[in-house]
């Protein structure tokens, strides 16, 4: 148990630049001004603690659609506002009332405690842990899969209004899987590209559709209970092997397997599942590192598939872009310039906060390219009631996380996705009468902690 679960660790966290920047003990995510918590941006008594009057913002005015809201926030700001808030760890921009947003959650199996977005502690210990991913997808039972997804949106939108978990999520992790060596095969649905798609649909309509409010003229109105993100786009199944690893690893791939194994998965996330973001990851595909790749990024996510939300980078992808695969040798400018204007609106990292200014300097990157950025972002954190707040979940809170009837909700998948290859002489089940003792034995006899999977929904020291 002790050699596997350091191989998880190892496949997972070491030796990435994420792990420098991930600590169990993060910033939490609600919305703090002057010391006290609101639970949406556009609260009267929120600006006035600023020393600002709420009816002077336009972006704040209810009668108005989104568009003209976001259009008039991203109007207020100066050209460093707009930079600041292009990382995961958004600044805000207080002088108009922006509070700071951590962009980055984790659901992957029910809420998890990776990312800054997200904490477990004090009132919040754990969240419901549904069965790894690999196991649910078993079952291959379609409503479970979006019934999990609704289950854990709840209790996400919970620790949200207990201050605890952020609005946007980045999971699910849709990968197919090409070989059952690579290390992160637990969180994905397995290597049927079709039972990938079905399930990544499923999840992501779980976790993000408001019951009513499914279908929508406009899409980018439609609201959103938490933000979903497939992830991660395109090719990357692999973590170290052999000298190659998954930074700097460029997948040679047919335009077949292409669209047939690696793009299909993601293509009926965002086009049936309607998810509101997705994520490109570390690798390059055919020479060209994936966040910078405008025909698999604005091209055929946007334009193809018609994504309403927004893009964002695996963490640290543009440092690992300029100073770990020296792609074009980049210098960080370049490097910002390219993944920008090809259509990456948010870096998980700190290359766009720091790089993007000297860039526009240069002349390799419009404004408007930003502020078209930032009403991706914008737009979707408006449809997550971030700034007006939400009638149908406001009365969520502790009671919601790891209720009775969400824990038995959980084993009730596990037993779904159990499959029994042989049962030699019908020797199961097992009778359990009173008077017998089994004895369970070997490596997983008693693995509560690598059973649990990776993501897991608590903290982890406790
Ligand atoms: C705001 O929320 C955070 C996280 O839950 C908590 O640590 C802090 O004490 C809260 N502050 C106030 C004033 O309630
Ligand atoms: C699928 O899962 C749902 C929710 O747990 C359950 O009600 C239903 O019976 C399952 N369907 C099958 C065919 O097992
Ligand atoms: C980004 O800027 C901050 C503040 O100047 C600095 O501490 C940090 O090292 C920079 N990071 C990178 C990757 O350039
Ligand atoms: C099943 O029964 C056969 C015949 O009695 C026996 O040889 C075999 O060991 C049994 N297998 C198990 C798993 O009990
Ligand atoms: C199983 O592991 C848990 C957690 O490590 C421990 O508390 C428990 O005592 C163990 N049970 C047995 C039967 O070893």
């Amino acid at each position: 148990m002790a050699r596997f679960y350091t191989f998880l660790f190892l496949a997972v966290f070491l030796s990435t630049a994420a792990s420098r920047r991930l600590s169990p003990r993060a910033t939490p995510g609600p919305i703090l001004t002057s010391g006290k918590n609101y639970t949406r941006v556009c609260d009267a008594a929120r600006f006035a603690s600023l020393g600002l009057d709420v009816k002077d913002m336009v972006y704040c005015d209810r009668s108005l659609s989104y568009a003209d809201r976001v259009a008039d926030l991203i109007g207020r700001m100066t050209l460093d506002e707009k930079i600041a808030q292009l990382g995961d760890q958004a600044l805000g921009a207080p002088r108009i009332g922006l509070p700071k947003y951590n962009w980055w959650s984790e659901i992957l199996h029910g809420v998890s405690w990776v990312g800054h977005g997200t904490y477990f502690g004090d009132i919040v210990p754990g969240a419901t842990s549904f069965p790894t991913v690999i196991l649910s997808a078993a079952s291959f039972n379609q409503s479970m899969w979006k019934k999990i997804g609704q289950v854990a949106s709840t209790e996400a939108r919970a620790m949200y209004n207990l201050g605890h978990a952020g609005l946007t999520f980045w999971s699910p992790n849709i990968n197919v899987v090409r070989d059952p060596r690579w290390g992160r095969v637990l969180e994905t649905p397995g290597e049927d590209p079709l039972t990938v798609g079905l399930y990544a649909k499923n999840f992501v309509r779980g976790l993000q559709d408001v019951e009513g409010q499914e279908l929508s003229s406009d899409p980018n109105s439609r609201p959103l209970k938490v933000s979903s993100c497939c992830k991660h786009y395109a090719a990357y199944d692999l973590d170290s092997w052999k000298g190659v690893n998954r930074y700097s690893f460029d997948a040679r791939v047919t335009e077949q397997d292409m669209a047939e194994t690696f793009l299909r998965p993601f293509e009926m996330c965002i086009k049936e599942g309607d998810a509101s973001s997705i994520m490109c990851s570390y690798n390059r595909v055919n020479g060209i590192p994936v966040c910078a790749d405008a025909r698999l990024l604005v091209e055929t996510v946007r334009g193809e598939w018609g994504l309403h939300g927004y893009i964002v980078s695996d963490c640290d992808s543009l440092e690992v872009m300029a100073d770990g695969s020296h792609w074009l040798n980049d210098d960080k400018e370049d490097t910002v310039a390219q993944a920008l204007n090809a259509g990456l609106d948010l870096d998980c990292g700190i290359y766009y906060p720091n790089y993007t200014g000297s860039a526009v300097k240069k002349g390799m990157i419009r404004e408007s390219s930003i502020n078209n950025a930032l009403t991706n972002l914008y737009t979707v954190l408006m449809r997550l009631g971030f700034f007006d707040g939400s009638d149908e979940f406001k009365s969520l809170g502790l009671k919601d996380i790891c209720s009775k009837e969400n824990v038995d909700f959980a084993a009730e998948a596990a037993r779904q996705g159990i499959v029994l290859l042989k049962n030699e002489n019908n020797t199961l089940p097992l009778s359990s009468s009173p008077s017998k003792t089994f004895a369970i034995v070997g490596p997983h006899a008693n693995a509560t902690t690598v059973m649990i999977g990776n993501y897991e929904g608590k903290r982890l020291d406790s």
